[in-house]
């Protein structure tokens, strides 16, 4: 946690941008995995950690603008609790490290907010993604889960998106240090990408160092030979002599910041001419994207050029043919890079996701594309100093999606159908890596990249 100035300037902040009405910010609870004494690992909700710090469950922060006045409300700990978990600091204690002043027990909540109603005050709150918020506020406001669900504040909602997408320098310091297990765990995977290892393995093992350096995982790891199905999973595989392994995970440091990487190694470090080749236009792709990146230049417009770079990488290997610009206004790119290029990173791996990938990543003047492929940009905003991104271009080679595309015609003059049959089973290449917008570009957002050039992999997997 910060110095409480840190949580106490950002609810200043808030306040401001709100200017009226009563604010109610509740954290987490534990939840049950199979039962309730037997729980999910506790994450606190990322604004509630960004405005209060306090990573505990069962608190509600409220901030009565009008009034000037702001609450914490919990329960102290009975002796029970202290029997099973220790002794803990009080509530007061911990409202102090919050720069909190009043603490209330979580029994006074619901006469307040029947006051507030009563007096017809307005009251802001974030869209619940959680059910037992839902139902916590449904009981709450006397509102059915649907109505809690539709009538967040949307005022509340951009005033926290703007704070919270531009990244202070001790969130910089945070974001490196997750970088930094990042790094780790991904050393650790290409070095055990060895022929006839478990993919398993190797995802258990780096998710293992998560745990052993941070709070885990900040989302569930992608290793797979299967590179091509974006999402994967599925960590059941025998890792084999000329197949790839994809790789895209990362960490969650101490104090909840997360890291996103994605290297993709030839298993024992041996990469073919084809694996080279594809593994050198997304390098390229993510080079010049980073390049590009900087304050005023939309991200749009990066994902577009990083799909230039792949489709005239690809047309020099022959599988794409045509001209450049008519190909990428036609969304042909999208065949091989059916995502987008990159998403906010911060507290949360897809930054703010619960508030609105939408509302997050666009505004008013750069609104969200509806073609295929360039509607999955999560991010496609003006870049501001401050921002934090992921850089992931890939190349997948998609049988279901390129027969679909091939049966249906779709970009048929930009595409080289009757190659591309010989690369059914080539999987995919993604690489990714994390970067801050600053004043003039961009840069890492930590000081030690991971290998990237096939050289620099190939040397990591064959010490
Ligand atoms: N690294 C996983 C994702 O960006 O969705
Ligand atoms: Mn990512």
């Amino acid at each position: 946690m910060f110095s409480n100035t840190t949580y106490i300037n950002r609810r200043q902040e808030l306040k401001k941008k709100i200017g009226s009405g009563i604010v109610i910010l509740p954290g987490n609870s534990e939840a049950a995995m199979n039962y309730a004494g037997n729980g999910y690992a506790f994450r606190q909700d990322s604004s509630f950690i960004y405005y209060v710090g306090l990573n505990m469950p069962d608190l509600v922060y409220l901030l009565d603008i009008d009034n000037d006045r702001e609450y914490l409300f919990g329960d102290e700990l009975t002796i029970d609790d202290v029997i099973w978990m220790g002794s803990l600091p009080s509530l007061k204690e911990r409202a102090e490290k919050a720069g909190i002043n009043t603490v209330e027990s979580s029994t006074q909540l619901p006469k307040y907010i029947s006051g507030a109603l009563k007096s017809k005050r307005k009251i802001h709150y974030l869209k619940p993604y959680r059910y037992r918020n839902k139902l916590f506020l449904s009981e709450l406001f006397g509102k059915s889960p649907q109505e809690i669900s539709e009538s967040f504040s949307l005022d509340m909602t951009s005033a926290v998106i703007a704070m919270r997408l531009i990244k202070s320098e001790e969130e910089l310091r945070e974001l490196a240090d997750a970088g930094r297990i990042g790094y780790a765990m991904h050393i650790v995977a290409m070095k055990m990408c060895q022929p006839g290892a478990l993919e398993r393995d190797v995802a258990g093992t780096i998710e293992g160092l998560a745990i052993s350096a941070g709070n885990g995982v900040s989302f569930p790891t992608i290793l797979s030979m299967n590179g091509q199905t974006l999402h994967n999973h599925d960590h059941s595989g025998t890792l084999e002599t000329g197949r790839l392994m994809l790789c895209d995970a990362g960490a969650e440091n101490l104090n909840h910041y997360a890291s996103d990487f994605t290297r993709t190694t030839a298993v024992g470090g041996k990469y073919t001419a084809r694996q080279t080749a594809i593994h050198n236009i997304v390098l390229s792709a993510v080079n010049e994207s980073i390049s590009m990146a900087r304050p005023g230049v939309t991200y749009k417009s990066v994902h577009r050029n990083a799909y230039r770079i792949i489709f005239e990488g690809l047309r020099e290997i022959g599988l794409t043919c045509g001209n450049t610009e008519d190909a990428l206004t036609a969304g042909a790119p999208a065949l091989f890079m059916p995502h987008g290029l990159g998403h906010a990173i911060g507290l949360d791996v897809h930054d703010m996701e619960n508030l609105g990938e939408t509302s997050v990543g666009y505004d008013e003047t750069t609104k969200r594309e509806t073609m295929f492929g360039y509607r999955s940009l999560r991010f496609g905003k003006r870049l501001e100093p401050g921002h934090v991104l992921t850089v992931e271009p890939g190349v997948y080679f998609i049988p279901q999606l390129i027969d679909k595309w091939k049966a249906e015609g779709i970009c048929k003059e930009f595409i080289n159908f009757d190659r591309l049959e010989t690369y059914r089973d080539f999987g995919g290449i993604r690489i990714e890596d994390n970067i801050a917008i600053t004043e003039k570009g961009a840069r890492l957002v930590y000081e030690k990249r991971l290998p990237i050039t096939v050289e620099e992999i190939t040397e990591v997997v064959s010490v």
